[in-house]
């Protein structure tokens, strides 16, 4: 195999534009802005709008994605878009977006790993891009969570958000270690646990879409120590001390989560990129979101060194390290 790698040439965001902030949920379930705050570091999160579909949004992402990379849609050749909220059974949401990209070239799929979803995405498109199958990948992270959740369970409703991130990634000559881009992914899942997290519907099981169930505070439990495992051992395997991390994007979850995983690492925190506040948990799209947020306000700078991470449903989880 020749060297190849995969360079992070642009990176893109969407929100929608109406914002249900906590005193809006206070009017939905019975809740608080302080204890939605206390527990989750959650300010507001926003929702898509009737007829806005995981594609508009993924395509939005891909979009700005594309504009700061300079690249034209006509060059991309895979889109790899991690949703749980597709807008169809089928066909996969990423043919939706290639087509209204305009994209007519290469291949398009969905993957399907909840929250930790971009993270398989990048992880596909890196090997694509490694084994000489693609040359310039989207890699997108959509969700619309609103149309999936039980607005009377205040344990669920309060936590999520809809949004898109994507991310342009490019073939270059060279060494993954050596490289401007992804330089290691590490990727998880245990099926034992899928009770934990998990919709309660489906086409095959009860021929509906069903609403997210979660016991909470037995994922929490088990979020911190099967992150910060999945990030050392990713860490180990990279030949990176933690301590030379330049940025730590995390999924984000709940602000307890991000916490506790940068402290049982060592993580200072003002290394830490949190939009929980702002974005809640928006599944698969949370981790280019605040990546992007962080490009947006000066932070994350070209060379910098990104560690990301992520668990969601199934348990799926992982981490990714890469030179931005
Ligand atoms: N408003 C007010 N009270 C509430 C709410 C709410 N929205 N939700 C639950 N409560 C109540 C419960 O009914 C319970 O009351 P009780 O003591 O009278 O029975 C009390 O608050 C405590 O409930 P717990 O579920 O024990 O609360 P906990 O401290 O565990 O916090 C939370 C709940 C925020 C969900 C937490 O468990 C958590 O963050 N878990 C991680 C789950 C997560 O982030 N999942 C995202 C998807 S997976 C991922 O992305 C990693």
């Amino acid at each position: 195999m020749s060297d190849l790698y995969a360079r992070i040439a642009g990176i893109g965001a969407y929100l929608p534009e109406k914002i249900l902030t906590n005193a809006g949920m206070e009017a939905i379930v019975e809740t608080s802005d302080e204890w939605i705050k206390e527990r989750t570091g959650i300010e507001q999160r926003h929702i898509a709008a009737d007829g806005e579909l995981t594609s508009d949004l993924g395509t939005a992402a891909a979009r700005e994605a594309l504009k700061n990379a300079g690249i034209d849609a006509d060059q991309v050749d895979l889109i790899v878009v991690a949703t749980a909220t597709p807008d169809l059974t089928f066909p996969a949401t990423a043919t939706i977006i290639q087509e209204k990209l305009g994209v007519t070239q290469g291949a398009a799929f969905d993957v399907h790993a909840v929250c930790s979803g971009f993270l398989y995405a990048m992880a596909t498109a890196d090997n694509f891009i490694r084994c000489g199958q693609a040359k310039t990948a989207l890699v997108i992270g959509a969700e619309t969570f609103s149309r999936i959740l039980d607005w009377t369970d205040r344990t669920t409703c309060v936590l999520f958000g809809d949004g898109a991130g994507a991310a342009v990634l490019t073939a270059e000559p060279g060494k993954p270690e050596e490289a401007k881009g992804i330089l290691k992914t590490h990727l998880r899942s245990d099926g034992r646990f899928r009770d934990l997290l998990y919709v309660d519907g489906g086409p095959s099981a009860t021929k509906t879409v069903g609403h997210l169930r979660m016991q909470g505070n037995q994922v929490f439990r088990h979020a911190v120590n099967k992150i910060a495992g999945s990030m050392q051992e990713l860490a180990d395997q990279a030949g990176v001390d933690i301590a030379d991390i330049d940025w730590f994007v995390p999924h984000q979850a709940n602000q307890r989560i991000l916490m506790g995983v940068s402290k049982k690492l060592g993580i200072p925190e003002d290394k830490v990129i949190s939009t929980v506040a702002k974005h809640g948990n928006t599944s698969a799209a949370s981790i280019p979101l605040a990546f992007d947020a962080a490009i947006k306000d000066g932070r994350i700078k070209k060379g910098d060194m990104v560690l990301m991470e992520a668990l969601g449903g199934g348990f799926t989880w992982g981490a990714a390290l890469a030179r931005y």
